[in-house]
């Protein structure tokens, strides 16, 4: 019998090599994606956009204008660089417009279910070819690609933020993504001005792995009185030369999102290091979620901003 293996495995795309990456699709217009796009307009990639809301799209476009617009006034761009990026860059409600992208960048909300139903409706208005790939911060590689038509072109694209600013990319392979996938985003990274680090996909992968558990370790000394808001923060810039003291650094990330990716620590490692401090469960109970809400470990209403603790 002849059996065809790319049919046997259902995988529409598994016999087509990922092209040279020209064409660039993101999902999701938030803080996140706002800043890939940007990243990538001005590397010289035509861009498209998509978002369920248009006025988020309304707003990264605004965004991103801003912030290009701070980079030549310090002279990191020109203002003909910034015409050509923005001038890359269009927007839409409707995966259809991703039809000649090569490789399409992951940025929205950080809950599973949003994302398997964003593959769904995605993937019948790509190429075979097109790499797929996710910015989760903490969700496991292997079980998002799992639920696409194309497990071997899916890969993990952990951008930093702010995305212009920070020059890390970690790239994550879940455990049926192909080499030539990997060698295309590694190369597409680079091309971007980031240099990248390679993590397992364990949860949360480095960087959360080890700066989030600290953060809610801050949390705890706090809790538990070992030191006030500012003599924590002070202590860590000062005694650790941390750019950001840690609960700065929480609010600055969100606390929601600080609280979910410990709870994937916890849930995925099994192991009780990793459970979410109570008091960091109660800001995010009482929408105290930094400074995105104006509230945090610091008053975000007041400047400089005021120890709540
Ligand atoms: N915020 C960070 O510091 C950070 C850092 C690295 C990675 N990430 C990851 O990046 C992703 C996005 O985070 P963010 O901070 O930009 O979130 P955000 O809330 O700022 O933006 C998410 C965007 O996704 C859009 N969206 C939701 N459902 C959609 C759908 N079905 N189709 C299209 N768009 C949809 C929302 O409208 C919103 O504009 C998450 O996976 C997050 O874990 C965040």
């Amino acid at each position: 019998m002849n059996v065809d293996v790319a049919t046997s495995f259902g995988s529409a795309a598994m016999d087509v090599a990922p092209p040279d990456i020209q064409q660039v699709g993101i999902i999701g217009a938030g803080q996140m994606g706002s800043g890939i796009a940007h990243v990538c307009a001005l590397a010289g990639f035509p861009v498209t956009v998509v978002d369920i809301k248009q006025d988020a799209l309304d707003k990264a476009i605004a965004v991103m204008a801003r912030n290009m617009e701070r980079q030549v006034n310090r002279s990191v761009i020109t203002s003909d660089d910034r015409d050509a990026a923005l001038a890359r860059i269009v927007t839409s409600t409707d995966y259809g417009a991703f039809a000649n992208a090569d490789l399409v960048i992951e940025a929205a909300t950080e809950k599973e279910d949003i994302k398997r139903s964003i593959y769904k409706a995605l993937t019948p208005s790509l190429k075979p070819s097109c790499v797929v790939a996710s910015n989760t911060s903490s969700i496991s590689i292997t079980r998002l690609g799992a639920s696409t038509d194309r497990p071997e072109k899916f890969i993990g694209m952990h951008f930093m933020n702010p995305v212009p600013v920070m020059k890390l990319v970690e790239v994550i392979r879940g455990i049926a993504t192909d080499e030539p996938t990997f060698q295309a985003v590694q190369t597409m990274a680079r091309k971007l001005g980031k240099i990248t680090a390679v993590s397992e996909d364990f949860p949360a992968f480095i960087v959360n792995r080890i700066l989030v558990p600290m953060i809610n370790e801050a949390v705890y000394a706090l809790y538990e009185g070992v030191g006030s808001v500012s003599a924590i923060d002070t202590s860590m810039r000062l005694g650790a030369n941390h750019p950001m003291g840690p609960l700065e650094l929480g609010d600055f990330i969100g606390l929601d999102t600080c609280l979910s990716i410990m709870q994937v620590l916890y849930e995925g490692l099994s192991d009780s290091k990793y459970r979410p401090c109570p008091l960091l469960v109660k800001y995010v109970e009482a929408g105290w979620l930094g400074r995105k809400s104006g509230r945090g470990f610091y008053d975000y209403t007041q400047s400089p901003p005021r120890p709540t603790r």
